[in-house]
């Protein structure tokens, strides 16, 4: 392979559109190839983009097609339909398991060894559907996850605290959806566990100021589509962050969507799990030292999960 760096992102609305530009500001690649079924919207944002180039970072961007996605290192795929008000994410499914059979039937005419990325809705099904129809190794599929919403989750209560984001350490795992759960026994800031921090100090967050903030987390999606019609700018950092992951080989820890078999009693579903990413993929999915509650709460956000993805017609 040669040590030029590639990323292609099929989808150009929204969200797709919003990480192209992410990735030109953190200059995540060598290039960058846009493809939309609407050409126009896909040659407008690369003729955008390049008018920025020497404003941000070199970088080869263009608009394409599926040809395209030859010695691509990471596909990101960001097509389908969003959320409308009052819509959750699972009642995407159907509409864009079909957006992803044809989606992925051409990529694989054209790559089959890039880092697949899948955002679009309901990611964690999204995700599974890609695994079982590209027959790729699990390993090179990767979902947003729950990265998005545990930096919701780290953000409210940094402002809670009056702390750095990226001074609290905590995790929403599991759907990225309505049985998301927060893994509070995990929470730590500079190594102190909730248990350990004395109540009346102000790293403890009690029961009901947790409860605030999962809530405030759980429901972000649908306040902002409610004030602005859909997410893009957080969710779009956050596949910047993956991609970053894997082609610095970084090795981080990030709540993707992954494939479980046999992980505390689950299988054959896609979770969000803090997992090591890096150059790989999904290097390893960490078994975490949950709680019988968390457990709990996994396995119901695993069982609805599994319910949705019995009802989908191939
Ligand atoms: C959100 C979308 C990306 O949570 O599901 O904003």
């Amino acid at each position: 392979m040669n040590n030029q760096t590639k990323i292609v992102v099929v989808g150009s609305g929204a969200v797709g559109s919003t990480f192209a530009y992410t990735v030109l500001l953190r200059g995540l690649a060598d290039e960058l190839v846009i493809i939309d079924k609407n050409q126009d919207k896909a040659e407008g944002d690369a003729l955008d983009l390049n008018h920025g180039l020497l404003l941000a970072q070199p970088m080869k961007i263009t608009a394409g097609d599926y040809p395209d996605c030859k010695d691509a290192d990471i596909i990101v795929i960001t097509a389908g339909a969003a959320q409308k008000p009052g819509e959750t994410r699972l009642d995407l499914m159907q509409r864009n398991v079909s957006i992803y059979h044809q989606i992925l039937t051409e990529i694989l005419k054209y790559n089959s060894e890039a880092i697949f990325l899948i955002a679009t809705n309901p990611v964690d099904i999204l995700t599974y559907i890609t695994i079982k129809l590209t027959h790729l190794p699990k390993e090179r599929v990767i979902g947003s996850g729950t990265l998005l919403d545990s930096a919701r989750f780290r953000y409210l209560i940094s402002e809670k605290m009056n702390i750095d984001p990226r001074s609290i350490h905590g995790m929403i795992i599991g759907e990225h959806g309505d049985t998301e759960l927060a893994a509070w026994s995990l929470l730590n800031i500079a190594g102190m566990t909730q248990e350990q921090v004395k109540e009346q100090s102000r790293y403890y967050l009690s029961s009901a100021e947790k409860e605030e903030i999962y809530l405030q987390t759980k429901n972000a999606a649908y306040q902002i589509i409610e004030k602005k019609g859909s997410t893009y700018y957080a969710i779009a950092l956050s596949l910047a962050r993956i991609c970053e992951a894997i082609l610095h080989d970084q090795m981080s820890i990030l709540p993707v969507s992954a494939y479980l078999d046999n992980y505390k009693g689950i299988s054959d579903v896609c979770l969000g799990i803090p997992s090591i990413i890096g150059k790989n993929g999904i290097e390893e999915v960490l078994d975490l030292p949950l709680t019988k509650e968390e457990e709990e709460k996994l396995q119901h956000s695993a069982n609805q999960l599994g319910n949705f993805i019995h009802q989908i017609q191939l």
